[in-house]
């Protein structure tokens, strides 16, 4: 049996598009660690969708209702964490994550960013107006924003497959998985 004790929890943390839900869920699988989308928590929690809570509840509803999140989830470990792209905007809740977690960064160019979100009905912060304009201008207002992560991969760069292996060996090398 492992020691839930030591098995900081690893957090996934970066713009929208940069593969964070898709790289954890995967990531989770590979080290034997439960998975947690903070999306998917809230809308679980709050029983509805990100889209509906930003529509109906505004952002600030949102954004407390992470912070509720990163709360409960400081409290747990053995967890890989795809945060929303907007969690660690606050920094209490960088605090929280950081207190039982390792943050990793994942970033990627404007281009396949934008490649990456067309689907913009799911991301309340795009769906207004023109969509790169949206992406370019949130860039340049979140600039140095996760620059907090220890760990920066470029999932635009790297293949799926690679940037696994990346944040797998840096996490062996740093002790935090066998
Ligand atoms: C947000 C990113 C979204 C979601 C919400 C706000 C942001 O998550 O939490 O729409 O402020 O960047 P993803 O990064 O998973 O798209």
């Amino acid at each position: 049996m492992k020691n839930n004790i030591n098995r900081k929890n690893v957090v996934l943390i970066g713009f929208m598009g940069t593969g964070k839900s898709t790289l954890g869920r995967q990531l989770a699988r590979k080290i034997g660690y439960d998975f947690i989308d903070t999306d998917l928590a809230i809308e679980e929690v709050t029983g509805k969708t990100v889209e509906k809570i930003f529509r109906k509840d505004g952002p600030i509803r949102f954004r407390s209702e992470e912070n509720l999140l990163a709360r409960k989830l400081s409290a747990r470990s053995g967890l890989v964490i795809a945060t929303g792209g907007g969690m660690v905007l606050n920094s209490e809740n960088v605090r929280l994550l950081q207190q039982n977690g390792v943050l990793i960064g994942l970033k990627a160019d404007p281009e396949i960013i934008l490649n990456r979100v067309r689907n913009k009905r799911r991301r309340p912060l795009l769906r207004r107006g023109n969509l790169r304009e949206n992406v370019e201008r949130l860039l340049r207002e979140r600039e140095g924003a996760y620059d907090m992560a220890e760990f920066t991969i470029d999932t635009g760069k790297l293949s799926f497959g690679e940037a696994l292996n990346e944040i797998h060996k840096y996490l062996k090398r740093k002790g935090h998985v066998q």
